[in-house]
């Protein structure tokens, strides 16, 4: 068999992380342990019936066994406009302001594609969402990254990018709630965010893939409902978490016409659009009643309140987190992220994230999902006590 050169583009991809995790992970679940898999970001119940059904109906609608329309059925289009002015107060042209995606980790990689020339300069969170670096890498742009601090409220500070980093900026990639961070973003932050973009002309992607999930009673903004946003950015939406729909592949990208234009374009080179049952689906999920949307948030608030409340009763001092379904707690002292999430894995067989793994500056910390029940996360926190690493 002749083995064929990977092009310099491939070349330039980094490791994908999370597809290293699960390997090992697999590996003992094989050997008979009991693994509690808290590692990714993989919703674990399942999407609400009524979505279940109206994907069976539409399935058997002859109009969805054929190519749908390139750019996705209107009627879908039209429901995402509807659901941003109900949740959001988001006024938004469906023709002109939406995308439909096959999920946004596409759509993330995508925007690369469509705004960034080699050598370019694009803005990322450290530590953020891996792909985003992918998708930078692909394009053979240049990533310049912006600390998330805790001390910051793991929000970037824009007084520290240097003045000539923010003059060559193309694209900047945000996050909030955010992954891994847990950290949330206020209206003032995207006020000042916008001000920044419009100061220096680049594009805001702001990736809400967890928008639904804040606690304590806030509700998380929409980075399009700051004022002048849609003069500078995108808000990449996915169906994946809010709706456990990770497996259907489904999501859009809504804001600046050009940019969306832009997206749909290399669209039309790329695919026709998503099957038509999914579109139908993925509408009656944003149409109609969305109540239950917040009792998933409270089984996610439940779950945070366990884990937290549990890590404290072995010796673990973790802060609750404010929103996503992921915890990003420091490690103890004397272990690395890898050491620790290793150790956890091979002894407790609890699977976190090392926090390394979605940047540099995520050395120090694990992240934690809450996907699994609240006695799980009990039992999660009991096999980490037992190692004695807290008291
Ligand atoms: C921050 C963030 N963005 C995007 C995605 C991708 O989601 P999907 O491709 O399922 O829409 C994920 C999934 O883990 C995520 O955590």
């Amino acid at each position: 068999m002749s083995v064929f050169e990977q092009s310099e583009a491939i070349k330039r991809l980094p490791d994908q992380f999370f597809a290293k995790l699960g390997k090992r992970v697999q590996q003992l679940v094989k050997e008979g342990h009991d693994v509690i898999n808290l590692g990714q970001g993989n919703p674990d119940l399942p999407t609400s019936d009524h979505i279940v059904k109206a994907l069976q109906e539409a399935a058997e609608d002859p109009i969805n066994h054929k190519y749908s329309p390139f750019q996705g059925f209107p009627y879908f289009r039209k429901a995402v406009a509807s659901f941003y002015k109900r949740v959001y107060d988001v006024d938004l042209n469906p023709d002109e302001e939406v995308a439909l995606m096959f999920g946004s980790k596409i759509g993330l990689f995508e925007v690369s594609q469509c705004l960034l020339n080699p050598g370019d300069l694009a803005l990322l969170p450290n530590p953020g969402y891996p792909d985003y670096l992918s998708g930078v890498a692909l394009a053979n742009a240049h990533p310049v990254f912006m600390p998330l601090l805790e001390k910051n409220g793991f929000l970037p500070d824009y007084g520290s990018i240097a003045q000539s980093d923010l003059e060559k900026a193309k694209v900047m990639f945000l996050n909030y709630p955010n992954n891994p961070t847990a950290g949330v973003a206020t209206r003032e932050f995207y006020d000042e965010t916008v001000a920044l973009a419009k100061q220096h002309n680049f594009c805001v992607v702001h990736d809400f893939a967890y928008g639904a999930i804040g606690f304590d009673g806030v509700k998380q903004p929409s980075f399009l409902s700051s004022e002048g946003a849609k003069d500078v950015g995108i808000e990449m939406y996915t169906l994946s978490k809010t709706y456990n729909m990770a497996g259907w592949r489904v999501a859009f990208a809504v804001g600046n016409a050009s940019v969306i234009k832009t997206i749909n374009l290399l669209q039309d080179h790329l695919f026709t659009s998503l099957f038509g049952a999914i579109q139908a689906a993925a509408t009656e999920a944003i149409s109609g009643d969305l109540s239950y949307v917040d009792e998933l948030v409270d089984v996610y608030e439940r779950r945070r309140n366990v884990l937290v409340e549990s890590l404290h009763e072995i010796g673990w001092k973790v802060a609750a987190p404010k929103g996503t379904f992921f915890a990003w707690f420091p490690v103890p002292e004397g272990y690395t992220s890898k050491q620790f999430s290793e150790l956890l894995l091979e002894k407790a067989h609890v699977v976190v994230a090392a926090g390394d793994g979605f940047g540099k500056l995520g050395e120090g910390y694990v992240r934690i999902g809450l996907l699994d029940t609240e006695e799980r996360l009990r039992e999660a926190a009991r096999r980490i006590g037992e190692l004695g690493i807290f008291k």
